[in-house]
């Protein structure tokens, strides 16, 4: 096991775990300093954060989450004959490790490893794929995989990476291409993802997604604040804010921000932001592709589509890739 480091029961370590919080004061004092003000949206999740996570994949307007999960359903035969059984199972930014519960009894992989940036949520939720499938072994990764880190290598085998929710949106184009690069790494030629993409569509039902009426999104986006006033001592209002939910065609992307809604200063660690009425803090973009954009993207990380699926109304994608 090159580069991890064994920690509690069956939990591997590929990045230092104090660093994460030290990157997080960096990368929140710099996106804070722009003239656009930014926050990352890996800070979303804290505890809070991935319950909320939780909370938007029952909206009703949230269709990404009950397509992708309706398409495992019903191509899991299939899906288990392309994946192969035996393999070491990855998942990136598994959170509450729901849906490949779809495909566990069918794949019957040799390992399963969940990585994700929330480690209380990570943690409790092996503990209950651990209950629930008693022969499964699993090595629970508490990373930041928008940061640098190695691969872990369990030796010769089958290794398939699932990446569910279309979480790759939230990087730009030139960084998915460098995580897929580094995916498709991981399984050596014939190593397979397993990947679900969030497709074009029309720009209501797109915005309509992300201003759910019950405002749980708008409650995750706020949320951001207060994990960082909790994480790094900042004295963030969260009343001061609004959530703003849009689809930049130009981009391609829905974007979130934070609006402001009266002049006001924030202090954080020694140092002093103003905002202003009606500027924003951007949160996140969640890119969106057609199936051809994002397999022209997938080939230039030498992933070739094996097979895509999608629903009838066309809402959202699921592709598996191989490695050549
Ligand atoms: C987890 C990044 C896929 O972009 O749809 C949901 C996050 N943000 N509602 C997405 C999210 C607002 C989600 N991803």
């Amino acid at each position: 096991m090159a580069g991890a480091t064994g920690t509690e029961r069956g939990e591997l370590s590929l990045q230092d775990t104090s660093l994460l919080t030290d990157s997080m004061v960096h990368e929140v004092h710099a996106g804070l300093a722009r003239t656009q003000k930014t926050l990352s949206p890996k800070y979303f999740y804290d505890k809070k954060g991935s319950e909320l996570f939780d909370a938007i994949t029952m909206a009703p307007e949230y269709y990404p989450a009950r397509t992708e999960v309706q398409l495992l359903r019903t191509h899991s035969d299939e899906l288990a004959e392309l994946l192969g059984k035996n393999s070491y199972l990855f998942e990136l930014g598994s959170g509450s490790s729901v849906k490949i519960r779809l495909l566990l009894e069918a794949l019957r992989p040799r390992r399963y490893i969940p990585m994700d940036i929330s480690r209380d949520h990570l943690l409790a939720a092996a503990a209950r794929l651990a209950r629930d499938y008693p022969w499964l072994e699993i090595n629970s990764v508490h990373i930041d995989y928008s940061r640098p880190w190695d691969m872990p290598d369990f030796g010769p085998g089958r290794y398939n990476v699932f990446f569910p929710g279309s979480s790759i949106g939230n990087f730009e184009p030139h960084a998915a291409l460098a995580l897929l690069r580094k995916v498709a790494m991981l399984g050596g030629v014939g190593g397979g993802l397993l990947i679900g993409v969030d497709l074009k569509k029309d720009v209501s039902v797109l915005e309509a997604a992300y201003n759910d009426a019950q405002g749980v999104t708008a409650r995750f986006n706020l949320n951001i604040l207060s994990h960082i006033n909790q994480r790094l001592g900042a004295n963030f209002e969260p009343r001061n804010f609004a959530h703003r939910a849009i689809y930049n065609e130009t981009h391609g992307r829905i974007e979130m921000h934070l609006a402001c809604l009266r002049d006001h200063g924030v202090r954080m660690q020694g140092r002093a932001y103003e905002f202003a009425t009606g500027e924003t803090i951007h949160t996140e973009n969640s890119y969106k592709y057609t199936i051809a954009e994002f397999h022209a993207l997938a080939a230039q990380a030498a992933l070739f589509p094996v097979k895509v699926w999608t629903d009838s109304k066309a809402l959202f994608s699921m592709h598996y890739l191989v490695r050549r």
